[in-house]
């Protein structure tokens, strides 16, 4: 099994264009250049040829060039990308859909009942995608049954609903149900091993620690470091746990919850333009090194 990152940046990207912190600074023109990192997203293959994407963000058309197993091959109008995948009916998740409209064949989209339902009220983008080259839409299963879309051999995935934030835009937001966030768990048939996959993770229980304790790769939500820190570095207003996202430090944060899987590989991913971590050469950094705790990067490569 494939898992190619496309975008290892929360909503915003790295830098954020209206962000003028020290390290969005030195990443538009400074020291961080190499570590710019656009906007959530994953691609999964079996075969190498047939991607699933998984989640559809701002910046799909640049993280398409990036990554040349996603060109078009073949016919004059095609595409690596044989499937898509939502995970919640964030803005960063879903508003690439709009840059793939040019589909000659109706995109074939797998998500949840709730956010189809965001996806038809808050932001209508599958109406808007009825003018183009339509939508059509398969549901996730919330029921404990995994699904492997026709398109895309070889990958099943088992939608696990999380707790977490319905967008602000969701009629949804202050009333949270199953399957407004989910995360995948991922099985390879070749070697058995599993992968779980959560940008967006908001609160740990214990159904959810046994799916983490089960995998051999662990990819999760790496928001923030601190739960205050859009406050503290650029005078936000909420908390990380307030949009859904578990800081990774504080009591019960992220590391806490990691440090109980030492055998598997654990990447975080979705990364706050806001998040030290983002510096290689901070004391955040080297703390994470110093527990085996990788951070994703836009094009990191995980075979299992
Ligand atoms: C989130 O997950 O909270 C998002 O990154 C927010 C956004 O895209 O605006
Ligand atoms: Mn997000």
């Amino acid at each position: 099994m494939h898992i190619r990152v496309l975008g290892s940046a929360a909503g915003g990207g790295f830098p954020q264009w209206n962000c003028d912190s020290p390290r969005c600074r030195a990443a538009r023109r400074g020291r961080l250049v190499s570590e710019r990192r656009s906007q959530s997203s994953i691609a999964v293959s079996q075969d190498g040829h047939h991607w699933l994407l998984v989640n559809v963000s701002p910046d799909i058309r640049q993280q398409i060039l990036d990554n040349t197993m996603l060109h078009p091959s073949g016919a004059v109008r095609s595409s690596g990308i044989a499937a898509i995948a939502l995970m919640d009916s964030q803005i960063d998740h879903v508003t690439g859909l709009l840059m793939m409209r040019e589909s000659d064949e109706p995109l074939s989209i797998y998500c949840t009942k709730r956010t189809e339902e965001d996806l038809r009220t808050g932001f209508p983008i599958f109406e808007m995608l009825s003018h183009y080259c339509r939508a059509s839409v398969t549901h996730l299963p919330l029921d404990g049954h995994s699904i492997e879309p026709d398109e895309t051999p070889g990958v099943r995935i088992l939608p696990i609903p999380l707790t977490s934030k319905a967008p602000p835009y969701s009629r949804h937001r202050q009333d949270p149900r199953p399957g407004d966030n989910v995360g995948f768990v991922i099985d390879s048939p070749d070697t058995g091993k599993r992968a779980f996959y959560a940008p967006g993770l908001g609160e740990i229980d214990d159904r959810l620690s046994a799916w983490m304790a089960s995998a051999d790769i662990i990819m999760v939500d790496g928001t923030t470091w601190t739960d205050d820190e859009m406050s503290k570095v650029v005078g936000g207003k909420k908390t990380s746990r307030q949009m859904g996202h578990l800081p990774l430090t504080g009591e019960g944060g992220m590391l806490d919850v990691l440090a109980d899987y030492p055998l598997a590989r654990r990447i975080l991913v979705h990364i706050n333009n806001t998040n030290p971590v983002l510096d290689p050469e901070s004391a955040e950094r080297a703390r994470l090194e110093a527990m085996g705790i990788e951070v994703s990067y836009d094009g990191m490569d995980i075979r299992f």
